[in-house]
């Protein structure tokens, strides 16, 4: 069996802190929320554990729903063209809507997605990610719920993927060099 240790460069955010870091987010939505109709939408596919975790930790019930959105280009960088491979279900007009991502990058996914979703008159529409990455301050998006700021790395887990894969990591880590052909053994 492939030993997914060897293609860790570092654990950056260990599954304690991520949990812990999880139910303070849950406590500030399910404060700010309070008596309303929350609509998460999960941003597949590496908003799929932030999601799923900060849902179970909210105490009053919400709505799901997931949008799949792609930039294209591959490998380690957005190129900013976002193109819709899956849609909501739910019409979003006058709903309560927090979207749901694991990590700002350059913030090109979220300023295209929020531009989306706003052109259909949610009620109110707010981010929670848990990671930004120093590039974000650029999109100038207003993120309402942040979990952690990160160094400019190059991180898989909880959700993230290097090529696809990675993503069943239960914390956050950087990635071996030698994985992307970054030098090295
Ligand atoms: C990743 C990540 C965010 C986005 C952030 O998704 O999950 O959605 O990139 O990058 P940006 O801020 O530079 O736009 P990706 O497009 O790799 O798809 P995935 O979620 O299916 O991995
Ligand atoms: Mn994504
Ligand atoms: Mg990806």
């Amino acid at each position: 069996e492939k030993d997914l240790g060897a293609d860790l460069a570092d654990v950056l955010i260990p599954e304690d802190a991520l949990q812990e870091k999880i139910r303070e987010l849950a406590a500030q939505v399910d404060a700010d929320y309070a008596g309303r109709d929350l609509l998460l939408v999960g941003v597949l596919k590496g908003a799929v554990m932030v999601m799923a975790d900060l849902a179970r930790a909210l105490s009053s019930p919400v709505s799901m729903d997931w949008m799949a959105v792609s930039s294209y280009g591959s490998g380690t960088t957005s190129s900013g063209v976002v193109r819709i491979l899956k849609d909501l279900d739910t019409d979003i007009m006058g709903r309560d809507v927090l979207i749901v991502e694991d990590i700002v990058d350059s913030g090109l996914t979220l300023s295209w997605l929020v531009s989306n979703l706003r052109s259909r008159k949610p009620a109110s529409l707010e981010i929670c990610a848990l990671l930004r990455k120093p590039e974000a301050v650029k999109a100038e998006l207003d993120v309402r719920y942040i979990g952690f700021d990160i160094p400019n790395e190059f991180v898989i887990g909880y959700g993230l993927d290097y090529a696809e894969k990675y993503r069943n990591l239960p914390f956050v880590g950087t990635l071996a060099p030698h994985v992307y052909g970054g030098g090295g053994s």
